[in-house]
């Protein structure tokens, strides 16, 4: 993972010094996007695009720029789902959020401007090898994602849902959106440059959802248990703000339960395909540690 990770952050440093050349008087932009961006993270989405990638034989090179489009779409949701009109957090990737370094209104625009630097990297990188069918594809879905039938559809739900009595399908979907989304479109996108029949990308689909719904629930397990240190965000903040989640709905040993169990399950789709992944392990322990701490 750290050697992937590495591979990543010095793809998305070199992109941000090639495009904010030359933004004469609009530079602030530039230096608001790459702020929340290049702060200390996990890398997990792209890294699993070079996983699947390598798991089917294309190599890092061609992989790269979708995987820098699709960090880069994540950074856009974090600085949205810190607004103040949002989850209103002081603290992200263990440093100040975008809003409390550069305002609302240039946040808002850093979120804006991520979502379509993605887009436009996948087009502008991802080499000429690939054909425009499949570049065109993957960026109907990236804009998918991005949009109110992607993780919007999640934040929506998440916010109106605030308050309110529990409705676990109402939960599911929440996470399978705002959370799952972009899973699956970093995981799918990636098979696709690969050129993986339909079925397989159903399968992956699959294994990307339930990912992205394990992910979401060890998520709100830590905000639980861990401190605001630990986190690199504000502890307690699910409940503080009377969050519908699944420690909220299930009680935390439950929740800790149905993490587990949708590990199991994911392992088993992996096998299926005979996807054998060091990577996917080493995530999945990363993740099992925080929640038993
Ligand atoms: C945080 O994602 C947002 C959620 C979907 C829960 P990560 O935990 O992957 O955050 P970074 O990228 O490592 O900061
Ligand atoms: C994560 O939800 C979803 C997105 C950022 C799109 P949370 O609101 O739980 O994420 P954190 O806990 O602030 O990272
Ligand atoms: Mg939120
Ligand atoms: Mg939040
Ligand atoms: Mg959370």
């Amino acid at each position: 993972m750290e050697k992937y990770k590495a591979i990543i952050e010095k793809q998305l440093k070199k992109y941000f010094e090639e495009y904010k050349k030359n933004s004469s008087y609009s530079s602030l932009i530039w230096e608001a996007m790459e702020y929340t961006t290049l702060l200390s993270a996990k890398r997990l989405r792209a890294i699993m695009v070079l996983e699947i990638a390598k798991s089917f034989d294309v190599d890092i090179k061609t992989a790269l720029p979708l995987a820098c489009a699709v960090e880069i779409m994540h950074a856009y949701s974090l600085i949205h789902d810190d607004l103040p009109c949002m989850d209103n957090d002081d603290l992200r990737r263990g440093k100040p959020t975008n809003h409390k370094v550069f305002g609302e209104a240039i946040a808002l625009l850093a979120g804006d401007g991520l979502i379509s630097f993605g887009a436009q990297l996948i087009i502008d990188k991802t080499p000429p090898a690939v054909s425009k069918e499949i570049v065109l594809d993957i960026v109907r879905d990236y804009l998918i994602c991005a949009g109110a039938k992607g993780i919007i559809a999640g934040q929506i739900c998440d916010i109106e849902a605030e308050n309110k009595k529990i409705d676990i399908e109402n939960l599911k979907y929440i996470h399978k959106y705002k959370t799952g989304a972009l899973f699956n479109f970093a995981i799918t996108s990636s098979a696709k440059l690969a050129k993986c029949d339909k079925k397989i990308i159903e399968n992956l689909q699959n294994y990307a959802y339930n990912f992205g719904l394990l992910f979401q629930i060890y998520d709100d397990i830590i905000d639980y248990t861990l401190t605001t240190e630990e986190l690199g965000k504000t502890a307690h903040k699910d409940e503080n703000s009377n969050k519908l989640t699944y420690v909220s709905a299930y009680g935390l040993n439950e929740a800790k339960n149905i993490f587990y169990s949708l590990i199991d399950e994911n392992c088993a789709i992996l096998n299926s395909l005979g996807i054998k992944s060091e990577i996917f392990e080493e995530i999945y322990s990363l993740l099992i540690a925080k929640v038993k701490k």
